[in-house]
């Protein structure tokens, strides 16, 4: 039997990832659990409004999206705890530029280069709607297809209402061939 208990954000868990801009000359980093997917070729962060990292992102208009692994849970923890408003963040990854001019985390295995198509306002947030130009992806998490395999990757996901870090879990069926 359901007990309906109002409004509540229940879609979890989510993937983690660390959202890297460039602010001047240096790099700024935040860690981001609300995120999402929009058709095939975009996708969305949602930050609060007054987070150091908006005002580089709607300067700058290229961020990267670096999924977060078990490897660097850490530092994106770290980067999730402490603003660039306050504290410069920008020596806490290995980073590289992207062809587009996002700082990459050099350790993280799955990265995807983005840019600002929309942002959609709600009160104290800006979701960003954004194009994936590029992705970089470490050679050892593709498989023989040249797709992502996150079996070998592990994302770590994201759970807000306990705020907890869960692992990926194991593969329990292939789509659309459950009776197979
Ligand atoms: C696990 C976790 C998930 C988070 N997810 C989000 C999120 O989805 N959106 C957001 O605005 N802030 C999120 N935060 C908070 C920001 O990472 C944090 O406030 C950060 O210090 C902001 O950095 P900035 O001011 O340098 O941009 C999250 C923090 C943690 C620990």
């Amino acid at each position: 039997m359901h007990k309906n208990i109002g409004s509540a954000l229940a879609l979890y868990p989510t993937p983690l990832v660390v959202v890297g801009v460039m602010a001047e000359d240096k790099p700024n980093w935040v860690l981001v659990g609300h995120l999402g997917i929009i058709g095939h070729d975009r996708i969305m962060v949602s930050l609060a409004q007054p987070h150091y990292t908006n005002k580089w992102i709607k300067e700058n208009k290229v961020l990267s999206v670096n999924i977060v692994s078990e490897d660097i849970l850490k530092e994106a923890d770290y980067v999730g705890s402490v603003s660039g408003n306050k504290v410069d963040k920008s020596g806490v990854f290995e980073y590289y530029i992207g062809e587009s001019g996002a700082p990459v985390i050099s350790k993280s295995p799955v990265v995807m280069e983005c840019s600002v198509d929309d942002i959609y306002e709600t009160p104290n947030f800006e979701s960003f709607i954004l194009k994936i130009d590029n992705t970089y992806v470490y050679e050892n998490c593709l498989n023989e297809n040249g797709k992502i395999d996150y079996n070998v990757l592990k994302p770590v996901l994201f759970e807000f209402p306990t705020y907890s870090y869960l692992k990926t879990g194991e593969v329990i069926g292939k789509c659309l061939k459950l009776d197979k």
